[in-house]
């Protein structure tokens, strides 16, 4: 299929600035152009605006920037659904993990079937009542599966996945509150601990036979970069040790090409503007060749 991507210049789903200019150094270093080269068109990469900060935005709750967040993840599902309706294969570039409720939504209209394969660091799980840090990147899912409550600032959303539909690998950061939520809602869960224990091949195998035993669902891809080991990928705002390797990360994206059923891909949390240049240049290298293998570079 053709590729779209998605630019989503936006940070206000955590309190780092930066995040916004994830998606512009991602191009500057070529990634369309690289795409190209694996034999896939690319849709003129649209220039957008809109994902300004609203005034007055005052917290509900514990949740910061909400109504920034809402109008911001809304527009990327307007955008992702255009692109999947088209029969396109939306990739978006953020940008925070809030945006994946954008993402998700817009594959959701095009795929009901869909299931998720959420490759992170963190749960990103949290509730309005569980949340912490009140940052919505470490929220999106509970909005998407219908467990955050009645919040009418995010109404477009219409919480249509599955808990049996989504699945984890790289877990190694989960709050008390997601901890709860993974067990209450039977999530399956694949930690660090179980990449160690099995190996990244059969942990994807078994991931994708969870949510896909028939082997019939389209798949929705939502890598957080800092599910990578942070030696691998430095510049991003909430590291956590003992992450991917450079190859698992890899791994994860080429096995999914594979399944043949991959119709989105979110990459999301680059930071280019953390850490020293050297780290800045590796981590937006390495959000460039994960995206190349989920669209199917190969080693071979
Ligand atoms: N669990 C923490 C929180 O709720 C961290 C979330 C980090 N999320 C991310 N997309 N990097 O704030
Ligand atoms: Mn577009
Ligand atoms: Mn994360
Ligand atoms: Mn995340």
């Amino acid at each position: 299929p053709q590729v779209a991507f998605v630019n989503a210049p936006f940070s206000h789903g955590q309190p780092k600035r930066g995040t916004e200019t994830g998606p512009v150094q991602l191009i500057k270093h070529g990634l369309a152009q690289q795409v190209e080269t694996l034999g896939l068109s690319v849709d003129a990469i649209e220039d957008h605006s809109g994902f300004s900060v609203l005034e007055n935005d005052t917290d509900i709750g514990k949740l910061k920037y909400p109504r920034t967040v809402s109008a911001a993840t809304e527009k990327v599902y307007q955008e992702v659904k255009k692109h999947a309706q088209a029969g396109k294969l939306p990739v978006t570039l953020g940008g925070d993990h809030s945006l994946a409720m954008g993402t998700i939504s817009g594959s959701l209209s095009a795929h009901p079937e869909l299931c998720v394969v959420w490759v992170d660091a963190h749960a990103d799980l949290n509730t309005p009542e569980t949340t912490e840090t009140g940052n919505l990147h470490g929220c999106p899912l509970s909005f998407l599966l219908g467990i955050a409550g009645d919040i009418p600032e995010f109404s477009w959303i219409k919480s249509q996945l599955h808990p049996s539909r989504l699945v984890y690998i790289g877990l190694r950061d989960v709050d008390d509150g997601e901890k709860r939520l993974l067990k209450e809602h039977n999530i399956t869960a694949y930690s660090m601990h179980h990449v160690d224990k099995w190996g990244i091949g059969r942990v994807v195998e078994m991931a994708l036979n969870d949510v896909n035993p028939d082997g019939t669902r389209p798949v929705h891809l939502s890598f957080d970069v800092d599910a990578m080991d942070p030696s691998v990928a430095p510049s991003t705002g909430t590291p956590v040790r003992g992450g991917l390797t450079f190859r698992e990360g890899h791994y994860i994206c080429e096995a999914l090409h594979q399944t043949g059923l991959l119709v989105a891909v979110d990459l999301m949390e680059v930071n280019p503007t953390l850490e020293d240049e050297r780290a800045v240049k590796q981590t937006v290298s390495v959000g460039c060749s994960l995206v190349r293998s989920a669209l199917g570079e190969t080693l071979l």
